[in-house]
């Protein structure tokens, strides 16, 4: 078989895709999708089963090693990570210069790449001690980051990561904990955001994912990639939804208008308006990971002993467009974003947080792809080809 690059050199040819609609640009042993059925696997276990059984470092393991790992090989893997959670305090300081009201993903993205500062003389990216240095880096420490942007946005002292919990609870206790206080884990949040974190580890070839490995393949160190990868997920179309769902939600309670209206302006394209959370370029199915959410989103809200009308207007806009036809023959139906919204809000949560959740989540299939195509004696430098557009060639006539 002759790969692209081989066929375009010898044929002069190049092909047209916009948005990567047809094209691969890399073969990946990671993860499955099959979006006409509806099916996802990490490293080939389903994500039903994944979901339900395994936790979040877990899940990662297998996402970057290859193979679930030994309780041995967890327990070790977990305390690595446990060892590394602080953050230098001049990076603590970073924070201060950036406006209260800075969106969190700006500021994860931010401190992302900053972090790269602290371990210049340990990033190449082809020495396997360093990778694995700030793999463990970057997952010990982007929660920690995460859960300062919050604390930053609400005006609140940040808190030192407590180490003796494990890595969902000091997520928690780092987001809702107060200085002085005693906080209390409730283990069936933890449990709930422990799950939604699963669902979101890796989905292959995503924008962000692949922003990640064009980086990745300048030579470019994890965190320089990772950064560029959180800044990709930040748009409304990929991570960003599930902000926008929330967002879109409360304008239709609070405009009074009917779910049917609303609807109607979807399909008539109104200002361009969609319904967020829904759609997918390769789910043309039920999204599996919408399904364990929609599923669990009833038991959690109750386990919280939160009633929220938002659950019920996404509930209802998710039938009336799933039994019309301009969504069904677009083969439109939620995405993972569509339910996530309001499990979050329901922890506390604010939305602007949402995406910064997503980012967490999926911060272990980004090293495992990073370092996949790094490994790769395949991979090139990512560099599409263009069809020029524009004028022929002319001589500079001078100022006129
Ligand atoms: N609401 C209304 N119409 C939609 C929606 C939607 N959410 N999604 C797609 N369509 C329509 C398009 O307008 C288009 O209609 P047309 O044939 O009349 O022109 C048709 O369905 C095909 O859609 P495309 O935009 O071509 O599909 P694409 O694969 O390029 O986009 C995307 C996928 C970006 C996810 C899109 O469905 C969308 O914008 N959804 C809303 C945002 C969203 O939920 N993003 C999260 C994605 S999942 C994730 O990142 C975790």
């Amino acid at each position: 078989s002759v790969d692209i690059s081989t066929f375009t050199r010898q044929t002069g040819h190049t092909t047209l895709d916009y948005g990567f609609v047809n094209t691969a640009a890399t073969k990946s042993a990671i993860t499955y999708i099959d979006g006409d059925e509806g099916i996802l696997r990490y490293r080939g276990y389903p994500i039903e089963q994944l979901a339900k059984n395994s936790t979040y470092l877990e899940v990662a393991w297998l996402l970057i090693y290859g193979e679930l790992p030994t309780a041995d090989q967890l327990a070790e893997f977990d305390g690595r990570i446990r060892r590394h959670t602080l953050l230098h305090e001049d990076l603590k300081r970073f924070f201060s210069a950036l406006p209260h009201n800075a969106h969190p993903m700006s500021v994860l993205s931010a401190a992302t790449a900053a972090l790269s500062t602290y371990y210049e003389g340990e990033s190449d990216p082809h020495n396997p001690e360093h990778v694995e240095l700030n793999t463990i880096r970057m997952l010990a420490k982007l929660p920690v980051i995460a859960a300062y942007a919050h604390k930053k946005s609400i005006g609140q002292a940040f808190l030192y990561p407590d180490n003796s919990l494990g890595f969902v609870d000091n997520f928690l206790k780092l987001n809702f904990g107060v200085l002085s206080e005693i906080y209390e884990i409730n283990p069936v949040m933890s449990r709930a955001l422990e799950r939604l974190l699963i669902l979101h580890e890796d989905h292959e070839q995503n924008a962000s994912t692949s922003t990640v490995r064009l980086v990745g393949s300048t030579g470019a160190n994890q965190f320089s990639s990772i950064s560029a990868g959180i800044n990709a997920l930040y748009g409304p179309l990929h991570g960003g939804a599930n902000e926008a769902v929330l967002e879109m939600l409360g304008r239709i309670r609070d405009s009074g208008e009917s779910v049917e209206r609303f609807v109607e302006r979807v399909k008539n394209k109104e200002d361009g308006v969609k319904l967020m959370g829904f759609g997918h370029r390769v789910y043309k199915n039920y999204d599996p990971r919408a399904k364990l959410v929609k599923e669990s989103a009833d038991e959690v809200l109750e386990a919280l002993g939160v009633n929220d009308p938002l659950l019920d207007l996404a509930k209802q806009l998710e039938e009336i467009a799933l039994s019309d036809d301009y969504f069904r023959e677009r083969r439109l139906y939620p995405n993972v974003d569509f339910y996530t919204g309001v499990i979050y809000k329901a922890m506390g949560f604010p939305t602007r947080m949402f995406t910064v959740l997503f980012a967490i989540g999926r911060l272990p299939g980004w090293l495992a792809q990073w370092r996949e195509a790094v490994t790769d004696p395949q991979t090139k430098i990512g560099r599409p080809q263009q069809l020029y557009t524009g004028s022929p060639a002319r001589n500079y006539p001078g100022l006129g």
